[in-house]
């Protein structure tokens, strides 16, 4: 049987594992365990983690700023033995979720230009390009900056 998984926020007992995970998910611009703690009193960071083993198998950073109504997908990955399951889609769904209920309208991100699995991710759950940064990652890549409108479902609980 396919492994379930849920999604719960992280704490600060999470950090050595999402450390690891930074290291072996990306090759530039990772969080350091000291943002990670910082990011977890004060962002949201959300992990899934597998039902039957608990280990977590993905995260999402989403960051809001004081009188905004955006907020932004500072880091997302997946591990490689839970990909292709429609992992990143529900957790992009769980994160639309709290934009919403922060009462945000507008959820953007910035993608590797050379990371096509991302970007067709993002462009399938509806995120649009509005931006390109030369030179934006640490090691010189060019980010594509993109966005999705959030809107309330007409059973949404907000008036
Ligand atoms: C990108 C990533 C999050 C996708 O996770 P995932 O759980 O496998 O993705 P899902 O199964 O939910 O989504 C599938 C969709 O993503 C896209 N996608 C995923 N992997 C892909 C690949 N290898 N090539 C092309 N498109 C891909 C497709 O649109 C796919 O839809 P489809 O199955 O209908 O074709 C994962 O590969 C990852 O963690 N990569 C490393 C970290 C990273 O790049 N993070 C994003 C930083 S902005």
């Amino acid at each position: 049987m396919e492994p379930r998984f849920f999604f719960v926020p992280a704490t600060t007992n999470d950090v050595d594992r999402l450390a690891v995970l930074e290291i072996d998910l990306f090759h530039t611009d990772r969080c350091s365990k000291k943002s990670l703690r910082y990011l977890i009193r004060h962002a949201h960071v959300v992990i899934a983690r597998q039902q039957d083993t608990l280990e977590i198998v993905g995260y999402a950073i989403l960051l809001g700023r004081k009188n905004s109504r955006k907020m932004r997908i500072y880091s997302f990955g997946i591990v490689p033995a839970a990909r292709n399951r429609g992992l990143a889609g529900k957790m992009i769904k769980a994160l639309e979720e709290i934009v919403t209920i922060s009462h945000c309208h507008m959820l953007t991100l910035e993608v590797s230009d050379c990371n096509n699995a991302a970007v067709n991710l993002y462009k399938k759950h509806g995120f649009e390009q509005y931006g390109f940064r030369l030179g934006y990652y640490e090691d010189g890549g060019h980010a594509i900056l993109m966005r999705k409108r959030i809107t309330e479902d007409l059973q949404g609980q907000k008036p």
